[in-house]
């Protein structure tokens, strides 16, 4: 069946609803070039505006699925559990979980991604460890698992190619936050990747695409159902990204933090959300296990060093250190009542963290590490933050971005309470 890419706009535009067969044939003529960018993109404002049913939205993932390859872990003889966060400053979570999940025989087939605009990606964090490789083959990807139980990796060029091409240019064109199109390309990718299990950690506050609950649990119900009716063992988890996670941001200082968390330590709230996590993973997977234990005695960290050198990498080698820092100090006596997250990702993007354009080359030492988070008594004059970088003409750019993010008075804010809520259906 043709259509023309005019009509379909206008029907959005007048809020109409797409046609099955009308998002099947858009969705394989924008990949194959047929639809111009300039089209989708006026397509995707029109979605932006007026939104989807939840039948289109299926009709849209499914139709994403279709223009790759889909893999398959049936023959791994292993149960298979994923998790997707929607992104977050600070957000290492997926370093420690992966091989900690791994430890109780559940396989984590981890397909990732880079970072853009002010959220890290977890493949930027790992190339922070000397000789790691983030592109292996499909065969290169099944046998890790097997031999392993853990792998994270770039996704191949094959898994959802629409979801690559539409999603740069949502990127460009301001239609990124848009419910319809994030659960489409997020699960279109979880779904082709073939995990039998997966837990989604929607998050909710000023660092998050979401920044209420109330969207991020529509997202997160869009998600859910998308992932049942796709077969999937699905569930959602909203947690906070109103202040970041953990005490370090930054490539390097992310991986340095989550080894620290493998081997028994690190912050609290990093612990707790892998721990918590790790639980839904092994529920979903159907599978028993003290979590925590595995984090204590050393398992997680021998199953991480493990993964890490099957994809070339030396788990004890020194990580990139960022050649200048500068200190950020209190300015006041008090308690921290605020240290927004948005403020800090952008200050650590500005610093090379982050890339700006999909072609930019990150730099792996800089980033920020905190020495008081939310919530803590500070004196005026002590250090509050250092900041990293191999550039220090970006200290001032970085510092612009802090200086409403940084709230100091005599208000303690209230605690804060990590898990907001809980979608299964
Ligand atoms: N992550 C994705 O993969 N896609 C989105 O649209 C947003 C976050």
């Amino acid at each position: 069946m043709s259509f023309d890419a005019v009509q379909l706009i206008v029907e959005k535009r007048e809020r109409g609803e797409l046609s099955t067969e009308a998002i099947n044939w858009l969705v394989e003529n924008y990949t194959n070039g047929v639809v111009a960018d300039y089209q989708m993109s006026a397509m995707t404002m029109a979605i932006l505006l007026n939104g989807m049913s939840r039948r289109e939205i299926k009709d849209l993932t499914m139709a994403m699925i279709a223009s790759g390859e889909r893999l398959d872990y049936s023959g791994l003889g292993m149960p298979t559990a994923d998790k997707h966060s929607t992104g977050g400053v600070g957000d290492k979570i997926t370093l420690p979980l992966a091989p900690l999940v791994a430890v109780f025989g559940v396989a984590v087939p981890q397909l990732s991604g880079r970072g853009l605009g002010h959220t890290g990606g977890t493949l930027d964090k790992l190339e922070a460890v000397p000789g790691w490789r983030a592109a292996l083959s499909n065969d290169e990807m099944f046998s890790q698992l097997q031999r392993v139980g853990a792998v994270i990796c770039a996704a191949g060029s094959g898994l959802a190619p629409a979801d690559k091409k539409l999603y740069a240019l949502r990127d460009v064109t301001g239609t990124v936050e848009a419910i319809p199109l994030i659960a489409s390309s997020i699960m279109s990718k979880k779904i082709a990747e073939g995990t039998s299990a997966l837990v989604l950690d929607v998050k909710v506050g000023s660092g998050a695409f979401m920044k209420t609950l109330d969207r991020a649990t529509e997202l997160a119900q869009v998600m859910v159902k998308l992932g049942q009716d796709a077969g999937l063992k699905v569930s959602a988890l909203l947690t906070d990204m109103s202040t970041p996670l953990g005490r370090k941001i930054g490539n390097s200082l992310e991986v340095e933090e989550s080894v620290e968390v493998l081997a028994g330590g690190g912050p609290s709230d990093v612990i707790d959300l892998t721990v918590m996590l790790a639980e839904e993973m092994l529920r979903l997977a159907g599978v028993e296990g003290d979590v925590r234990a595995a984090l204590n005695d050393g398992r997680a960290m021998d199953k991480w060093n493990e993964m890490i050198r099957a994809q070339g990498g030396d788990p004890t080698a020194a990580m990139p250190v960022a050649k200048h820092s500068h200190v950020v100090v209190a300015e006041s006596d008090g308690v921290l009542e605020q240290l927004d997250a948005l403020s800090v990702g952008v200050a650590s993007w500005r610093l090379g963290a982050g890339r700006a354009t999909k072609d930019d080359l990150v730099q792996l030492g800089a980033g920020i590490e905190l020495h008081a988070v939310q919530g803590e008594t500070v004196r005026a004059g002590q250090p509050l933050m250092t900041l990293f970088s191999d550039d220090e003409d970006r200290f001032t750019r970085a510092i612009e971005s802090l200086s409403g993010g940084i709230k100091i008075s005599n208000v303690a804010p209230t605690d804060r309470v990590l898990l907001l809520g809980r979608v299964t259906e």
